[in-house]
């Protein structure tokens, strides 16, 4: 795959605000790649000026090998899709999916039947001669789409399409729109808050925090391989525990903890003996036994509180200096609180993250 989009050196000032910094970032073609962080970590901005609506304060941004800063929005050939549908209330669903072709004066038969496609793909055509106030907001966002894709873009950006869908419309929009991806080869950018959607869609995650990405990877990298704490607390739910490490063994560092037990655990960068690292140990990961086994990691703990989640059983525990949690699978059997417990999990499911 060919590299298609590059962020060099990208720089935003609002004023004396540095929202953006310094980012590199490039995308291939056909891939999908989601920019995931916490409000105001800078995503929408890094669209707008993807899309031209913005201007970088410093850096350039390529497509396809050529600088574009320079480039007004409409040449781009970019398709967008906001959280907000903006349709055109006054024009029926067919006559906004025609608009961009209209402004682009492209001639009628070809508008007709490029429109008949992309609404197709959207499974809407039935339902062209509507209004918008006559669609369901999944519906309403479903033509947003296909107005974005029908005048075939290079690349569809969208910024949190579906934050105004309820959950399980929400749900379906995502196996569709990645459906989409897939079957009509598109590269898309998609920024969410939403750290399961981002997983679900994307071929690559790119986790942003304060303007800065803290880690780019496959979903399961960024779950299962967290770079930092930001990333291992952003995605998913984890325990945090503290240590320092005592000797490093290739892939894997035993760190002791302040109550004089040692864990060995994973490492993803560079650690050195004597470092305050945190461990990061994914509750899904823990196995709760009442002897103790042969697992190489076992903390000695209490449980405090179990809650039936329907799913899983979600089991709090203590230990001597500090909590943990467990989520056990729904067969699990019960635990009381106050049942001594040993608690387990295996070198690769534990990650040494700086502190
Ligand atoms: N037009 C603007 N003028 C001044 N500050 C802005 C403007 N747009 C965004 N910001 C600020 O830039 C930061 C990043 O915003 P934004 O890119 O919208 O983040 P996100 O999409 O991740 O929530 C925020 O602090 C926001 O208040
Ligand atoms: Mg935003």
């Amino acid at each position: 795959m060919a590299e298609f989009i590059r962020f060099d050196r990208i720089t935003k000032f609002y004023g004396p605000l540095c929202v953006v910094e310094n980012l590199d970032l490039g995308i291939d073609k056909g891939e999908f790649v989601s920019l995931l962080g916490p409000s105001g970590s800078g995503k929408t901005t890094i669209l707008m000026m993807l899309a031209g609506f913005e201007q970088p304060t410093a850096g350039t941004i390529l497509l396809d090998g050529v600088a574009i800063n320079d480039v007004p929005t409409h040449k781009r050939d970019m398709g967008v899709v906001f959280q907000s549908y903006a349709l055109f209330p006054h024009m029926s669903v067919g006559e906004n999916v025609a608009f961009p072709l209209q402004m682009r004066g492209m001639g009628k038969a070809e508008i007709g039947e490029r429109v008949a496609r992309a609404l197709d793909m959207v499974q809407l055509s039935a339902l062209a001669d509507r209004r918008p106030s006559q669609l369901s907001g999944g519906q309403q966002q479903r033509v947003a789409l296909s107005r974005a894709l029908v005048f075939e873009p290079r690349v569809v950006l969208m910024d949190e399409p579906l934050g105004a869908l309820d959950k399980q419309l929400r749900e379906q929009m995502q196996l569709d729109i990645r459906d989409l991806h897939r079957r009509l080869g598109l590269t898309i950018v998609f920024v969410t808050h939403d750290q399961s959607e981002a997983l679900t869609m994307s071929d690559r995650v790119a986790v942003f925090n304060k303007g800065k990405i803290e880690q780019i990877g496959t979903p399961r990298q960024v779950y299962d391989e967290p770079a930092t704490r930001f990333v291992a607390e952003f995605i998913g739910e984890t325990n945090l525990v503290e240590g320092v490490v005592e000797t490093v063994q290739g892939e894997e560092a035993t760190v002791r903890l302040p109550s004089g037990v040692q864990i060995v655990s994973a490492i993803s960068g560079a650690v050195t003996s004597g470092q305050p690292v945190l461990l990061s140990i994914r509750p899904e990961r823990v196995d709760l036994t009442e002897t103790r086994g042969e697992a190489r990691n076992v903390l000695e703990t209490e449980v405090t509180d179990s809650v039936y989640q329907g799913d899983h059983l979600r089991v709090q525990l203590q230990n001597a200096a500090h909590p943990l949690i467990a989520k056990l699978g729904r067969k699990s059997r019960e635990f009381q609180p106050g049942t001594k417990v040993y608690a387990a999990f295996s070198a690769r499911d534990c990650r040494v993250v700086a502190s």
